[in-house]
């Protein structure tokens, strides 16, 4: 299957040579689209130099940072009209292992329409995150999973592996989260489509270099959603329920 890696970036010229190395070594077979949003840093004119010497690297250039979501999408869009089959996302700033990656390609290779890197499964680990990030994204999670009706333990996780077909049942200009909530639309969005989502256990390590993107704003944004969606779902249960009752009278 042919896979393409999309890693988002905003002023990661730090760290984007080693992950993009890492992945390149690792996953040899796998192509790259960095998707920069114009970083002031020179990521932009790195990653055009990386991909006129290699020809798996290639680059889209964003007019201004518009968010993690909107990047994704732009990546998304890029590899379906290239024909790619699975289409991974990875951030650039060394928290994901590009060495892990070969078992979230397994999980698609062998039936999942959507490989969710997890840290909230047995197995799964954060390296050197402070206690409250581990709380934000525990409780974000845990929140998520109550008010929209899932298993999914890791919801906002961002290491993520999609199969082409499941990409193709989105309508990706209903997407309107921009943040990190991105992750937690995408993951209620597959599985209100059926999609088959399998977590498979990662090693989250923290940043050493640059600097983490989130913000108050974003998860403001994402609890916000999250909470729109879930009663949005309630309501709409209880009136097919009432509908169904008034229908066997
Ligand atoms: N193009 C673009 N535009 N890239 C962005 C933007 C943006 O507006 N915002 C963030 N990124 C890129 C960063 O450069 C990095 O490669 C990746 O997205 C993740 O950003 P970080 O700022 O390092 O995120 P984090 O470590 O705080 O959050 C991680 O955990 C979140 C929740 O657990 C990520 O894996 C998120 O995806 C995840 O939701
Ligand atoms: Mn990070």
């Amino acid at each position: 299957m042919r896979v393409l890696t999309i890693i988002p970036t905003y002023n990661e010229i730090e760290s984007l040579p080693r992950t993009v190395a890492r992945l390149r070594t690792a996953v040899p077979d796998a192509d790259i689209l960095v998707v920069d949003d114009s970083s002031p840093d020179g990521t932009g004119e790195w990653a055009e130099k990386a991909s006129a010497s290699d020809p798996r690297i290639h680059v889209l250039h964003r007019s201004g940072k518009e968010g993690l979501g909107a990047a994704y999408i732009a990546g998304f869009r890029y590899g379906l009209a290239e024909g790619y089959d699975i289409l991974v996302e990875h951030d650039a700033d060394g928290s994901h292992q590009p060495e892990q990656l070969p078992a979230l390609l397994e999980a698609v290779e062998s039936g999942a329409d959507l490989a969710i890197g997890s840290r909230w499964v047995a197995g799964g680990s954060v390296v050197n995150w402070p206690l409250h990030r581990k709380l934000i994204s525990l409780g974000g999670s845990f929140y998520s999973r109550t008010m929209l009706g899932l298993s999914v333990k890791d919801i906002t996780a961002g290491y993520r592996a999609y199969r082409r077909t499941a990409l193709e049942a989105l309508d990706f200009d209903s997407i309107e989260s921009v943040g990190y909530g991105f992750q937690v639309d995408m993951t209620f969005r597959m599985h209100k489509l059926g999609m088959k989502i399998v977590e498979v256990p990662i090693t989250f390590v923290e940043r050493e270099l640059g600097t983490s993107k989130m913000s108050g704003n974003i998860v403001r944004e994402a609890m916000l959603n999250v909470t729109r969606w879930g009663v949005s779902e309630r309501l709409g249960q209880a009136r097919s329920a009432v509908a169904k009752l008034s229908k066997k009278k």
